[in-house]
């Protein structure tokens, strides 16, 4: 049996715009999902669509369990999470030997598939490689780490991301006078923030910034409202929400003392708080049970 396990991740800034070609950075965060494949002879019927997809495409068939920390539908790429892994734990468990490159490709096939040609790149790419990303169209930079002291704010309400990035785009294609101008300004505070990672009150500025230019595109939420105001008044620096908008989750850049407050302010108004940080490994191979293995994954 082989046991891997791959990160979520939250969009630090340009959601939305990526899809139009501007730039995007998201980040690794610690919460993962842990995926349990074993060989068998007779494995069970796999209910999920995106776990009978990994199996497919691997050509093999085997027992799988899962161990979530991700909650699913809410922005921070859980689908992408689970895909990854469950590849990554098959590649290890059927001694193939597919790189990381190759399993992050082939988890955006089938996020793809499952989800009818509308999967993000960017989630797959994080969740295999881990660490902070520079998304533009189809390239990928890898930033230095930071630590970024994050809470998460999951306002429990879930969303379809392909509806609300069809939405973004009827907007754009009735109102480009108004929206490209959107998109232009986010793209500007996604390019800044990269000079001012070492600033956090600016860096907070931007994300309430991104925030608001995310709420004139129409992917607001009243619950997002509510916890990204809760969390600036309990001490963030500043708050925005993460992906798709529309319920999902929202992050809050925090000085560290204040992580706790801003963390509790969130669970006042009924969301579900998660302090973390930057996840720097990606796909990663957890301890197995008793058969001494080593990463059959590369880099
Ligand atoms: C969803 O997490 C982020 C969006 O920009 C869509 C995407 O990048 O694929 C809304």
């Amino acid at each position: 049996m082989a046991t891997w396990s791959a990160p979520g991740k939250v969009f630090l800034f340009g959601e939305h715009a990526v899809v139009f070609g501007k730039p995007g950075i998201a980040m690794a965060i610690k919460p993962r999902v842990y995926v349990t494949v074993r060989k068998t002879r007779h494995p069970p019927r796999v209910r999920s669509p995106y776990l009978e997809n990994c199996f497919d495409i691997m050509g093999v068939n085997g027992s799988v369990y899962i161990h979530s920390q991700l909650p699913s539908s809410s922005g921070l790429g859980s689908s992408a999470a689970v895909t990854v892994a469950t590849l990554s734990a098959i590649n290890d468990e059927f001694d193939m030997n597919y790189t990381r490159a190759d399993i992050g490709d082939m988890a955006y096939s089938v996020e793809k598939k499952v989800q009818m040609g509308k999967a993000s790149l960017t989630d797959t790419h994080v969740s295999s490689y881990g660490g902070l990303v520079l998304i533009k169209g189809e390239t990928k930079r890898r930033l230095a780490p930071q630590s970024f002291q994050l809470v998460i704010g999951n306002t429990l309400v879930s969303h379809k991301t392909a509806k609300l990035v069809e939405m973004v785009g009827e907007f754009k294609k009735e109102e480009p006078l108004v929206v490209d101008p959107i998109l232009d300004a986010i793209e500007a505070v996604t390019i800044r923030s990269m000079y001012k990672f070492d600033d956090m009150k600016v860096l907070g500025r931007y994300m309430d910034i991104n925030h608001a230019l995310l709420e004139a595109l129409g992917v607001g939420h009243p619950m997002l409202t509510r916890l990204v105001s809760e969390a600036r008044a309990a001490g963030a620096y500043g708050a925005k929400m993460t992906g798709a908008g529309g319920g999902g989750s929202m992050i809050a850049l925090c000085p560290k003392r204040s992580k706790n407050k801003v963390a509790s302010a969130i669970e006042a108004c009924g969301g579900k708080a998660i302090i973390t940080t930057i996840d720097t490994d990606g796909a990663r191979k957890e301890r197995d049970y008793g058969r001494n293995s080593n990463s059959k994954i590369r880099r």
